[in-house]
């Protein structure tokens, strides 16, 4: 019988140190109205002393306890990041010898589609019956690869991390996960290094990245739901990476959704890359809006590029 990848915990964190659009003005050519009105960006959080790793955890955790279940009783960790603590090992292991699991984990790179790459994985493990328990997070320092004197990106990111904890479940979770990628796109969004061990900043093609977004995500939307049979006024909420309002208001547009049914944190978080997508979940979880057998459409798009949606009876 197939099974399916329910959520049954969520959690999230961001580290403490704001940075408002004002701040950024004292160094960079830039104002906060010209933040706001192109992005809908109004602060972000950046790290001081925090690892990626050290996001994990707390975020872990709290899905661990909204879920009411311990560390040791799960199968597999996937962690979709960007900015790894190291080149080895992965980030996952350390997470999970932090949080005193003992299972295989490993981290899964798709940038700003990392989280619905991530989901869509794990939910293959609970289909094929060989996992019943698996937490996915999502965990990114962006502000380690950021050109802070680039206005065009310095602006744009933040960083902050969230987990959700996955279970078999034989009557609902995930309904549809659909991921996509095209490698031609690499120029348009990349870090501009060329060895893995150089350090490099992001580079993009602001322009190009949001119009491919655009028509990407719509598309992906209308495909999603047409074949889970459900019209845009059956869905609950859309929950998108939070990149930029613009890109999600066009979206949201195409498929006649109202902007009041889709979950927004960019203005307090930025685009926190594979985080952006768990941190918003969990913020309509926690304050009530996202209720048990709401359906709910995750969508992101990130370099690459690579793209994906993720369809879920929460
Ligand atoms: C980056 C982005 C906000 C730029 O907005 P835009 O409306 O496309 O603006 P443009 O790049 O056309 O630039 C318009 C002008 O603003 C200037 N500008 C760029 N960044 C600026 C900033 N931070 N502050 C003030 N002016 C800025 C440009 O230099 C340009 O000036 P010019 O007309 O004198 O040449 C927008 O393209 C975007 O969000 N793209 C998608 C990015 C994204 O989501 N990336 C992550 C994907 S996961």
């Amino acid at each position: 019988m197939n099974k399916f990848a329910r959520i049954i915990g969520t959690g999230s964190y961001l580290p403490p140190k704001v940075v408002t659009n004002a701040d950024l003005e004292k160094n960079l050519d830039t104002s906060d109205e010209w933040i706001a009105a192109r992005t809908g960006i109004k602060e972000r959080r950046i790290v001081t002393n925090e690892s990626t790793c050290d996001l994990a955890v707390v975020a872990s955790n709290k899905a661990l306890e909204m879920a009411n279940i311990n560390a040791s009783e799960l199968d597999l960790i996937i962690l979709a990041t960007t900015t790894p603590d190291k080149i080895f090992p992965a980030t996952a292991t350390m997470l999970q010898n932090a949080i005193g699991a003992s299972c295989p984990a490993f981290d899964l790179q798709a940038v700003c589609a990392g989280y619905v790459f991530a989901l869509t994985t794990a939910e293959q493990f609970i289909k094929a019956g060989s996992a019943n328990k698996i937490l996915v997070v999502g965990s990114d320092a962006m502000s380690r690869i950021l050109d802070w004197n680039d206005r065009s990106t310095a602006i744009l990111f933040g960083d902050g991390a969230g987990a959700v904890v996955l279970s078999s479940d034989q009557d609902t979770g995930i309904l549809h996960s659909d991921i996509f990628s095209d490698g031609k796109y690499l120029s348009s969004l990349q870090v501009n290094n060329n060895f893995i061990n150089e350090t490099g900043f992001i580079e993009m093609a602001g322009n190009e990245v949001y119009r491919i977004a655009v028509n990407k995500l719509s598309s992906l939307a209308e495909k999603t739901l047409k074949e889970c049979n459900i019209s845009s006024d059956e869905l609950d909420w859309m929950v998108p990476h939070q990149a930029n309002i613009r890109i999600i208001s066009a979206v949201a547009k195409r498929l006649n959704f109202p902007m009041e049914k889709v979950i927004l944190t960019l203005d307090k978080h930025g685009n926190t890359s594979a985080a952006s997508i768990p941190l918003a979940f969990d913020t309509g979880v926690r304050d009530g809006r996202i209720k048990k057998g709401d359906t709910v459409l995750f969508e992101g798009i990130g370099g690459g590029f690579s793209w994906g949606s993720v369809l879920i009876k929460f």
